[in-house]
């Protein structure tokens, strides 16, 4: 079976929801198209995959996930061409990348022709939904949660997997203030730093709460021993422009291996600009803003693109960062991204796919 010959029982939605979405105030996360795919994990393999109308599940009580937060979701968009095309931007490192929390969280691995199967079909299916205005795309989020109705710490024998979709706007309504967090920690070495599973994400609201009454948008998280190296953002990987090189901090098993911020390290690359990826200490960056040698500062991520970071906060004093100049490596390699995610330049590298 491949992803084109994968069998999917389709039940069409009677009304579309699409004429009560103003696309032109989208916002981010709020809006759902009309239909979601769904696979089910039973009896040691994955059955039943399917495409419904979008709409609410039945849940038992005790369903595992609900207690232990086993559960793990993607995050990755599809953008309309000017021809009318939808594109999805390399889904297949999503599948890996998913596959390898499914690993760390003792969940089953989800085949590729089920992943890419259900993902195509689904976003062809509502291709409708793909926005064209400028900066907005087609959210897609495919999850897997315990379904087990169960209590008692175990993995579970049953599984749901589900793609959802929404058209989005802009994650940021401006350039983020970001605190380097000293206090708490996101991840520690040989925990699921490295996994996009949910409770990576419950563990980070209560800090980012604090952080926001102090008035900042967004966190940096520092390593776990010392809090004196930069591991990454909320929802983002955060890369440097100093010294005439693009630096960002390796990927390990504290962080998410984000697939922009690869993408973005192969563009310098193939721009000829030096490019390290190695531990870097908040120090680092300080002096750097102090004495004038950090250029940009700015978050990669599948949500936020590439967010220009406008103010640095630490232990108690703010840093602002110079605005983006016009041939900035930041400014540039935005709009290449952008190009290249709506089929509005070549894509030399092989990212997109047509569905
Ligand atoms: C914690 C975290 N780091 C980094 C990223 C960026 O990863 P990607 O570029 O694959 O979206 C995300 C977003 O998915 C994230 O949630």
């Amino acid at each position: 079976m491949t992803a084109d010959t994968l069998q999917i029982e389709i039940r069409q939605t009677e009304v579309s929801r699409l004429k009560e979405i103003d696309f032109n105030n989208l916002g981010f996360g709020r809006n759902m198209a009309d239909h979601m795919f769904i696979a089910d994990y039973s009896d040691g393999h994955w059955q039943n995959s399917r495409i419904v109308p979008y709409g609410e599940l039945s849940l038992s009580p005790a369903t595992a996930a609900l207690h232990y937060g086993q559960t793990i979701f993607e995050g990755m968009k599809a953008y309309k061409s000017p021809q009318g095309d939808t594109l999805l931007f390399r889904p297949t490192d999503n599948w890996k990348r998913f596959n390898k929390s499914a690993e760390r969280m003792c969940m089953p691995a989800i085949p590729e022709e089920i992943f890419m199967g259900g993902l195509t079909e689904l976003v062809r299916l509502d291709s409708a939904w793909v926005p064209s205005q400028e900066g907005s795309a087609l959210y897609i989020r495919p999850y897997m949660f315990a379904a087990d109705a169960y209590v008692g710490v175990k993995p579970s024998d049953t599984y749901t997997f589900i793609i959802f979709t929404g058209p989005v706007g802009s994650y940021f309504a401006k350039p983020p203030r970001v605190k380097i967090e000293t206090h708490f920690i996101r991840a520690a070495e040989g925990g699921v730093g490295g996994a996009k599973c949910g409770g990576n994400y419950a563990g980070s609201l209560y800090p980012a709460k604090l952080a926001q009454q102090e008035g900042y948008d967004q966190l940096i998280w520092t390593d776990a021993r010392e809090h004196a190296y930069i591991e990454e953002s909320g929802a983002m990987n955060v890369m440097f422009v100093m010294d005439g090189k693009l630096v960002t901090p390796f990927v390990s098993d504290t962080t998410l291996d984000g697939i922009t911020r690869k993408t973005i390290v192969a563009i310098a690359h193939h721009w000829g600009i030096p490019v390290e990826e190695r531990r870097i200490s908040v120090k680092e960056i300080i002096d750097a803003l102090k004495e004038g040698r950090l250029e940009s500062a700015f978050g990669a991520g599948t949500a936020a693109v590439v967010s220009h970071i406008a103010t640095i906060g630490y232990e108690g004093a703010d840093y602002t960062l110079p605005e983006v100049a016009e041939d900035s490596f930041a400014k540039n390699v935005k709009d290449y991204l952008n190009q290249i995610y709506t089929g509005k330049t070549e894509d030399i590298f092989g990212w997109t796919l047509k569905v």
